[in-house]
């Protein structure tokens, strides 16, 4: 049976929890900081952050606010392109940003030129114990291959990667889980400005279990083992995303939410990502 504490035994080991609260886009400073305190006080243990995001520091301060010890969180960041050829400067600056020692998860954030060589640096900083698992995001079955030919020792832990039910992925799960690898779904709700709540299928399904069609999006992933890590700043809407336990999707729900699936991506294609022109990159200020 789910509930808030269930976790992926990644291929290593690691427990890693299956709801994560996201933070792209969390304002740094009072809203970052808060929206983790309050996640955390209603029982997520686990934060997923990002050197880009520019609010490591509110969420460092977030988690020192709730009290709850470090060892039972399981922090997430990721290595932007400007550090793929020192992957160690971008860690040791991220834990400099968060105030932690060691990060739980620390993935290449998108496959920039460079990333197999900055995957077997990944490797070497996950031995030294400055992160207990390593991973990739925006990577496609053929990025893994890439990784093998260059000399990978450690299959990434992790996947992170666009998932919702207009882009299901159900290639790349199997695959991920034919290898052992955790699949884990960002834009959950379907991504910022673009969210699938109001989706006439999954709205239904909503009023007849009673809960939001955001609840709904997320226990559809949970149901197939793929971790979610859905956004918000607003307490109540980190306490709806957290409440999927007390009902289940049928089998014959699961397959129409599937039904939705039309490889929508709401965000760039990873084989395309060096044509991303600069400025259409998220960049915040950096925090205080
Ligand atoms: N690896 C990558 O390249 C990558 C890319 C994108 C995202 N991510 C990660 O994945 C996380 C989640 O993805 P995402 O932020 O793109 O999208 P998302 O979680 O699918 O959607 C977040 C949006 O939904 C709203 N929202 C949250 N809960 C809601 C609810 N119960 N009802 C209605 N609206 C709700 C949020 O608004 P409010 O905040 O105003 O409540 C926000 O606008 C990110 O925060 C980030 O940590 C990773």
């Amino acid at each position: 049976m789910l509930n808030i504490n269930s976790a992926f035994k990644l291929n290593n080991g690691v427990e890693m929890p299956l709801l994560g609260l996201g933070v792209f886009r969390a304002p740094a400073g009072d809203e970052a900081r808060a929206a983790v305190r309050t996640a955390l006080e209603y029982g997520y243990r686990h934060i997923d952050t990002a050197r880009i995001y520019c609010n490591e520091k509110s969420v460092g301060r977030g988690i020192r606010d709730s009290g709850v010890k470090r060892e039972d969180i399981f922090v997430t960041t990721k290595l932007w392109r400007t550090d793929f050829q020192q992957p160690r400067r971008g860690l040791e600056e991220s834990l400099e940003r968060l105030g932690l020692d060691y990060v739980d998860l620390y993935l290449l954030h998108w496959p920039f030129t460079g990333f197999a060589q900055a995957y077997l640096e990944l490797e070497k900083l996950q031995r030294e114990g400055l992160c207990r698992a390593i991973g990739v995001s925006n990577f496609k079955i053929h990025h893994f291959e890439a990784l093998k030919q260059a000399g990978a020792e450690v299959m990434p832990q992790v996947n992170q990667t666009e998932c919702h039910p207009a882009n299901a992925e159900n290639e790349l799960l199997a695959w991920c889980q034919a290898h052992q690898v955790a699949l884990e779904a960002y834009s959950p709700l379907g991504g910022q400005g673009r969210l699938l709540v109001a989706d006439p299928v999954i709205s239904g399904i909503a009023a007849y279990h009673q809960v939001s069609g955001a609840q709904v999006l997320l226990r559809w992933n949970l149901q197939r083992g793929v971790i979610v890590i859905p956004k918000s700043i607003h307490p109540e809407r980190i306490l709806v995303n957290s409440q999927l336990y007390d009902f289940e999707l049928t089998d014959a729900e699961m397959q129409a939410i599937g039904k939705l699936d039309r490889g929508d991506r709401r965000g760039w294609d990873p084989d395309r990502i060096e044509d991303r022109p600069a400025d259409q990159w998220p960049v915040p200020a950096e925090e205080a």
